[in-house]
């Protein structure tokens, strides 16, 4: 890898001079919210206007406020008829209302008779943008990647680049961050080039001794000649095709591959194909693809396979945001939540609703994750009063374009969405629409199949709406999979979403019950895992699904990590401002339902979870349930070393088939013991928790210990407390203070309460069940930092981490 990282490189530098230069726009921009109506032009004094770097999320500095885009609605996706007040459905962060984004860049290597682009990878939204004080074009979706060829734009010298950005009140169902908060860049080349995402790679046949690989390479410019190369992993060549035959711009190699090593989520091993455009002997232009070899297929009664494998998405869907830094995007902060995700043995993300980050793309292609690519949340008929409705006839072909055109070489994604839950599904107008949409996908990616995530399934039976689809996406309606796989004829079902059970991590409730929508006077839902929503329903019942039905292809399940907005089954409640569906919680720490997920996806490594915590002062002498999540049969478990008997899983219940539980356990304070059992009864794992005494100690543990002095990279530091003897405390409140020295800076904590308002920023945060997330952010000189975590009456904390060129 670092062989052909190094090889790039050289690549890079020696042709950089007269071929290619991307900039990104990162650093050195100006900020400010609220109209103007001189701001794009060059002249305009912005020095006083705020310094901020790219990507931005303007609204995740705060504060949080009840009145932020407060919806009197009824939302009816969830079979709501009366209206009534929603306040933290968007977040209540201040992302509503108009911005301006500044940015005063140099070129040095742009001369006149150049070709220009600049390079937009999402703007939340409606940007219009300004170079040199002329509109050079503007975008409707916040989600969408977009470009301009500003060659007739842009200058010698100081070139001003000014973007105003709007966010209007009522126009998303969570929250959707605001500004600037995908990379910017501009890409200069020249006249004779390969177009914007104008290569395209798939791999139509594959066997043991052989892969062909298709390229397609859309150009620019006459009397020219593309050579591409393609090497493996270690940076060796493994193959090359020279082609002086275009057909119209597009340049079409079939390359031979000896004994390909396919991709997958086991080896996700990427191949690069570097593209080089000449003029007669001389190199115009050079863009390298990294792309894997992989063959995909849905069937009927089979199900999808990889590489002739048989295989069923063990998915979570993932809003955009990243809970403390907002959403602007942090390649370290989506390289966690996918380690995370690697360890519960989840094998597929879907982008929950909208197109994902490429950063998130490149990652999921190096980590070994499946990718559902979704478009919208709405087309033409609204779910909210300025949702992407507005936009749908003028925009959507233009969105799904850019979207498969920017991702289509991705072998992570193996399935596109052209929608989410969408009221289009009623009436004959939808049934259209849904297929004028996937007639657009099929058309820009003849080899992907497209889905749409299905509520009102009865109508898309009676409609034909489900019918046309390549692959039916049931959301929720586990009641409905059977009807649903009989009348559709594609012969196999998705979950394209499931479970959206809610929890709060290191909360529970008592009695212990299935309840659907129930709320509690602190607005917390128990982490029994046994709460979930009118439209939804609990892991189990979607694990019997999975299990039991081959023609079951998989589940998404909502959501992987809780995001900011959507606090059902708290919409109404203040200061609810942030979900409760997440496996994890918005700090990224695992809630019990984590191990419930991993019990049964991880394949290989152990699980033996215990839940609930046992420092239950008050409850002494009370019912008080003990749940095991594990990938064993059965196990025996035992209170202060009496065994309260062995449990076995069983058919009798969906949780029963799942779960180990002790219902009759009366609280006493002192040792949790489980043994897990093998099918011979003999014990071969255990695992106990404690009764902990008073916070004494604060506790750090973070990711990784070396960080790239980038000005980017994260340390994200767990912190805890514990009592005299190192038991953690699960209930622990502590307010506590955090400092960074040396060549680092605080950048954010979280401590996954979704109806806390503390800000994430402000370098002090409560516990929240004994824990919080610490984000710790280098700087562009290496050296050393160190984390100070600090609380009143606790041993404080020190850590020491190091960042590095
Ligand atoms: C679904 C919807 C998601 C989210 C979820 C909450 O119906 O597609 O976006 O709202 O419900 O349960």
């Amino acid at each position: 890898m670092k062989h052909l990282k190094y090889l790039l490189l050289i690549f890079s530098i020696i042709s950089s001079a007269q071929q290619r230069i991307v900039k990104e726009l990162d650093t050195n921009w100006k900020f400010q919210k609220g109209k103007s109506s001189e701001a794009y032009q060059v002249n305009f004094n912005d020095s006083n206007w705020e310094q901020v770097n790219v990507p931005h999320d303007w609204a995740i500095y705060g504060p949080f406020d009840k009145e932020v885009d407060k919806q009197t609605v009824a939302i009816i996706q969830n079979g709501e008829e009366v209206a009534s007040e929603k306040t933290g459905r968007t977040g209540s962060l201040p992302h509503i209302g108009t911005a301006w984004y500044r940015n005063k860049f140099m070129i040095p290597e742009y001369e006149k008779g150049k070709k220009v682009i600049l390079l937009f990878e999402g703007v939340m939204s409606e940007p219009k943008v300004y170079l040199n004080g002329k509109k050079i074009g503007e975008w409707a979706y916040g989600y969408s990647y977009f470009y301009f060829d500003i060659s007739n734009f842009i200058e010698e010298g100081e070139n001003t680049l000014a973007v105003e950005v709007s966010n209007p009140a009522f126009a998303s169902r969570w929250y959707p961050g605001a500004g600037l908060y995908r990379k910017v860049s501009v890409i200069v080349k020249n006249k004779e080039s390969i177009n914007q995402w104008g290569t395209f790679i798939t791999t139509p046949f594959i066997n043991n001794e052989l892969a062909k690989v298709n390229i397609k390479t859309k150009t620019s410019g006459e009397n020219i000649q593309l050579i591409t190369t393609i090497f493996n992993a270690e940076g060796t060549k493994v193959n090359s095709e020279k082609s002086t035959i275009k057909f119209n711009n597009e340049f079409d190699q079939n390359i031979k591959v000896k004994n390909p090593i396919v991709w997958s989520p086991e080896n996700p091993y990427l191949y690069t194909a570097v593209s080089q455009l000449y003029e007669g002997d001389i190199l115009k232009d050079e863009v390298s693809t990294r792309f894997g070899i992989r063959e995909i297929k849905y069937e009927a009664n089979k199900g999808f396979s990889l590489n002739g494998e048989i295989r069923k998405f063990k998915g979570v869907c993932l809003h955009h945001d990243l809970g403390p830094l907002g959403t602007a995007v942090n390649k370290a902060a989506l390289r966690r939540q996918l380690t995370i995700l690697k360890d519960m043995g989840c094998n597929a993300i879907r982008s929950s609703h909208n197109m994902p980050s490429l950063e998130q793309l490149e990652l999921c292609d190096e980590m070994g994750f499946l990718f559902l690519a979704e478009s919208f949340d709405e087309w033409a008929k609204p779910k909210v009063e300025n949702g992407y409705n507005r936009f749908f006839e003028e925009y959507a072909e233009k969105d799904v374009v850019n979207l498969v055109h920017a991702t289509r070489n991705h072998p992570s994604i193996v399935m596109w969405s052209a929608g989410n839950e969408v009221p289009d599904q009623w009436g004959s107008e939808g049934v259209k629409r849904a297929k004028w949409l996937q007639d657009i996908f099929h058309r820009e990616d003849p080899t992907r199949p497209v889905t749409v995530g299905m509520d009102q399934v009865k109508a898309t039976m009676e409609s034909g709406f489900g019918a046309l689809l390549d692959i039916p996406g049931l959301n929720y309606r586990v009641h409905l999979y059977e009807e649903a796989f009989d009348k559709f004829p594609q012969g196999f079902i998705l979950g394209s979403e499931t479970a959206s059970t809610v929890s709060s991590r290191g909360i529970y409730k008592f009695p212990v019950e299935k309840l659907s929508m129930k709320q509690y006077s602190d607005f917390q839902s128990s982490s029994y895992d046994l709460e979930y929503c009118s439209w939804s329903n609990l892991p189990d019942e979607d694990f019997v699904l999975q299990d039991d039905k081959p023609w079951v292809i998989g589940e998404f399940v909502w959501t992987g990590f809780d995001y900011l907005g959507e606090p059902t089954p708290y919409d109404e409640s203040w200061p609810s401002r942030s979900s409760y569906f997440g496996i994890s919680d918005l700090a990224g720490l695992p809630k019990d339902r984590f191990y419930l997920y991993r019990s049964r996806w991880n394949t290989t490594d152990e699980t033996l979870h215990i839940l609930p915590h046992w420092n239950w002062k008050g409850r002494e002498g009370e019912k008080t349930p003990i749940f095991v999540y594990t990938n064993y049969n059965s196990a025996e478990l035992f209170v202060n070393g009496k065994s309260m008997g062995v449990q076995k899983k069983n058919n009798s219940t969906s949780q029963n088939r799942y779960r180990l539980m002790w219902m009759d356990v009366n609280y006493e304070p002192g040792t949790l013991k489980v043994v897990a059992l093998n099918e011979e009864g003999e014990p071969v794992a255990e695992k106990e928790i404690k009764t902990a005494g008073k916070p004494y100690k604060i506790v750090l543990n973070p990711d990784k210990k070396t960080i790239n002095a980038d000005g980017k990279d994260i340390v994200f530091v767990e912190v805890s407390v514990v009592d005299k003897k190192g038991n953690p405390c699960p209930t622990a409140t502590n307010q506590l203070k955090f400092k960074v020295k040396g060549k680092g800076v605080y950048r954010a904590a979280c401590n996954g309460d979704a109806t806390s308002l503390e800000l994430f920023h402000l370098p002090t945060m409560k516990l929240f069940s004994g824990k919080l997330v610490v984000l710790v952010q280098s700087i562009d000189e290496a050296g050393s930092i160190n984390l100070q975590v600090t609380g009143k009456g606790l041993k404080s904390a020190k850590l020491d981490i190091n960042s590095t060129d």
